[in-house]
């Protein structure tokens, strides 16, 4: 479903590599939990997966598309969930709602039909008629989880979904992950919430420094230590060793 093939990114022409030569699969059916210290370089992962930053080296591919080669279909088969709140705050939250069914050709029925449900769901229905400069910051988090999953995406990317989000809505959201990936579909997400990832996540990946140091399922990752996630993660990223490789 998602494959990235040795890729890199430097900033500062080249003087912050923030993601060395990594590769990485996660399957149909998998939610897989992607791990890190702050500035190991998920985001950067995340926006060249999402086509946002142009990659450096490497391929990635979406459902068999080239982010790069096939930008549209690649992004058709994806729905993104930035880790900020940026959104056209002048419009009313159902307008930018119905724009990005708009681009994405999501049909009238079907998008009222998935629109009611996330709103009902998130209970922001009242509000969407609502400009989005007036909603609070989990009220625009809602509102572009919405918007990300209009077009029944095959594979869902997150980076950080459940920041500011109440226990009643980060429930919620983790209730359609699980069920988004029975259905044979897949979720990448980034999280610093490990007792999150080691309930909801098939597989983990952890990346330190760039460099993915840690691939596999909890009990891969624990080896024969009995670890919680917690201090498998500190002490990897506390070594930087690939130790767990
Ligand atoms: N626009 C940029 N210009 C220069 N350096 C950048 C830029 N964006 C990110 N970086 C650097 O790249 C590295 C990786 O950053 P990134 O945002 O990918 O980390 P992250 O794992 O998402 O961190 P966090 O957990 O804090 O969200 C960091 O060293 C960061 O300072
Ligand atoms: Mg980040």
């Amino acid at each position: 479903m998602l494959k990235i093939r040795n890729v890199s990114k430097s900033y500062s022409k080249g003087r912050v590599k923030a993601v060395d030569n990594i590769s990485l699969d996660v399957r149909p059916g998998e939610i897989f939990g992607f791990l890190g210290p702050n500035g190991a370089g998920k985001t950067t992962t995340i926006k060249m997966i999402t086509g946002i930053l142009p990659i450096d080296s490497g391929t990635i591919t979406v459902n068999g598309y080239d982010i790069e080669k096939e930008p549209i279909q690649a992004k058709m088969n994806m729905g993104f969930v930035p880790d900020n709140h940026d959104v056209y705050e002048r419009l009313k939250g159902i307008e930018y709602l119905n724009f990005i069914a708009d681009v994405y050709n999501v049909p009238a029925e079907e998008r009222k039909e998935r629109i009611d449900k996330y709103l009902e769901m998130f209970e922001i229905k009242d509000a969407a008629g609502d400009p989005i400069k007036s909603y609070s910051h989990g009220m625009k988090q809602k509102l572009i989880i919405t918007g990300a999953l209009l077009h029944k995406p095959p594979l869902w990317i997150l980076d950080e979904p459940l920041t500011g989000l109440d226990p009643k809505s980060s429930h919620l959201l983790k209730e359609e992950m699980n069920q988004h990936c029975a259905r044979g579909n897949t979720v990448f997400f980034s999280t610093h919430v490990l007792e999150v990832a080691e309930k909801l996540c098939h597989r983990i990946g952890i990346i330190n420094k760039g460099k993915i140091i840690a691939v596999g399922t909890i009990e891969e990752l624990r080896k024969s230590e009995d670890a919680s996630l917690e201090s498998i993660f500190l002490s990897l990223t506390e070594e930087g060793s690939g130790r767990y490789a």
